[in-house]
């Protein structure tokens, strides 16, 4: 089956702006975008800049804006676009590298101010730190989160304040301030819930229907604004 294929390119080296390019490409309904990507950067047109890694939804290097949602290309089959048309952009709200690669470094550094690292002022016993599985249980879902960035970037709050957390950093801080092991909670909470924090969300859904790991991020902000509450 052909597929038209099109995509926002852009280049810094070259004096113009981003401009939308056509491919015609020839796939099965059961090939990923990224598959189709790949075929074009191969066939095509080598300069097409893109990031990948795993290619199984693990690392969360390849999301992108695929027909008007964030997805991830690895994840998403060109059936399931129900189009023979796939328009293909950068994440938006965020700075952009290289035709679909985004810079993430305001991303990385908003969630290394979370403290994304277990906090146990405890000697460390033999083997590891256990935890029940009812413990567990509170901070799986979020454990589930891959930083692919999808969420923050379909979210209108991060686009208006370049300063929000965003809701991938503050999925991150939920996972440890509910883990039974870590004694950094009330930090975390503290920064969760400055200017640029939890009270910013306005509860839109976006990142909820954005997350390819279906993790409902939005319960998560509000169980974090009641714990907040007289901090
Ligand atoms: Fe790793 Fe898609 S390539 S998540």
């Amino acid at each position: 089956m052909e597929y038209s294929v099109i995509i926002l390119r852009f280049d810094p080296e070259k004096k113009r702006s981003s401009y939308y390019q056509e491919f015609r490409v020839e796939a099965a309904p059961h090939e990923r975008v990224l598959d189709v990507l790949l075929k074009i950067k191969a066939e095509q047109d080598s300069t097409l800049a893109l990031r990948k890694s795993c290619g199984h939804g693990i690392c969360g290097s390849d999301a992108m804006l695929i027909n008007g949602e964030n997805r991830l290309a690895c994840s998403t089959l060109v059936r399931d676009l129900h189009s023979r048309k796939i328009r293909i952009k950068p994440l938006p709200g965020i700075e952009v590298e290289k035709d679909l690669i985004v810079n993430m470094d305001s991303f990385w550094k908003k969630y290394q101010d979370i403290m994304p690292y277990l906090v146990n002022h405890q000697p460390p016993p033999d083997r590891e730190r256990l935890q029940s599985p009812e413990e567990h249980e509170i901070i799986e879902e979020p454990t589930r989160c891959i930083l692919c960035g999808a969420c923050t970037q379909a979210c209108p709050t991060a686009w208006a304040n370049e300063n929000y957390l965003g809701p991938a950093a503050i999925l991150k801080a939920y996972r440890f301030i509910f883990d039974s092991r870590d004694q950094a909670g009330t930090e975390r909470l503290r920064r969760v819930a400055s200017d640029h924090g939890i009270w910013q969300c306005y509860t839109a859904y976006n990142c909820v229907e954005a997350c390819p790991k279906d993790i409902d991020i939005t319960w998560h902000i509000t169980r974090l604004k009641k714990a907040s509450i007289g901090l």
